[in-house]
């Protein structure tokens, strides 16, 4: 009984073990070519793991990862436009765009992704990546014509240049679909 309790828990052990280093390994032959090496393991590895396994699942993460951060830029830009209603006109555009993010490119995104239809993902995201290129611009060039305002920016600016590096390392496993 205990032999067998004991060769039990060492298969449970060793198949554990295998399923970690099989997502070590998946992720990694996953980054491997990106352009953002570093941040597409460390997305990859926040995932729950039963979405690390599959380039379907990982670009899941991915996307998750951007509606988090965009979701975080939409409430960073409220509270400094409340503060300092100076910036509220360059940044409206691209708090419109952070919002569309949110509620319209992601879920159309995920929508795609789950219908098997990695194409119309790869359009939808690839918008959202212009998108994210342009305003992470405008933060950046808003941030430095009002830098003695704007005390919490870096934050902002931050958070905005991961929302495009996301997006870029989503488009990149998304091509692995099709
Ligand atoms: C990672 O890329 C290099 C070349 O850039 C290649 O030699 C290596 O085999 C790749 N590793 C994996 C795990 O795909
Ligand atoms: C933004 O994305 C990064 C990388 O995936 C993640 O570590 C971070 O928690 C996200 N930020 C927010 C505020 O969700």
């Amino acid at each position: 009984m205990m032999k067998n309790l004991g060769s039990l828990v060492s298969i449970f052990l060793l198949s554990m073990i295998i399923s970690v280093s099989a997502q070590t390994y998946l992720i990694t032959k996953t980054c491997n070519a990106s352009t953002y090496k570093q941040l597409c393991v460390s997305t990859l590895e926040l995932g729950p793991q039963k979405f690390q396994l599959t380039p379907k699942g990982q670009s899941l993460v991915v996307i998750n990862s951007v509606k988090a951060n965009a979701t975080s830029i939409v409430k960073d830009i409220e509270i400094i436009v409340a503060l300092i209603p100076l910036v509220e006109e360059p940044l409206s555009q691209c708090f419109k765009f952070y919002n569309e993010v949110v509620n319209d490119y992601i879920p159309k995104g995920v929508e795609a992704l789950e219908n098997d239809d990695p194409k119309t993902a790869i359009e939808i995201i690839s918008k959202a990546a212009v998108g994210a290129y342009k305003c992470e611009k405008i933060l950046i060039s808003t941030g430095e014509k009002s830098a003695d305002l704007l005390k919490g920016w870096k934050r902002i600016g931050g958070s905005g240049k991961n929302v495009y590096r996301l997006l870029v390392i989503a488009l990149e496993i998304l091509n692995m679909l099709v």
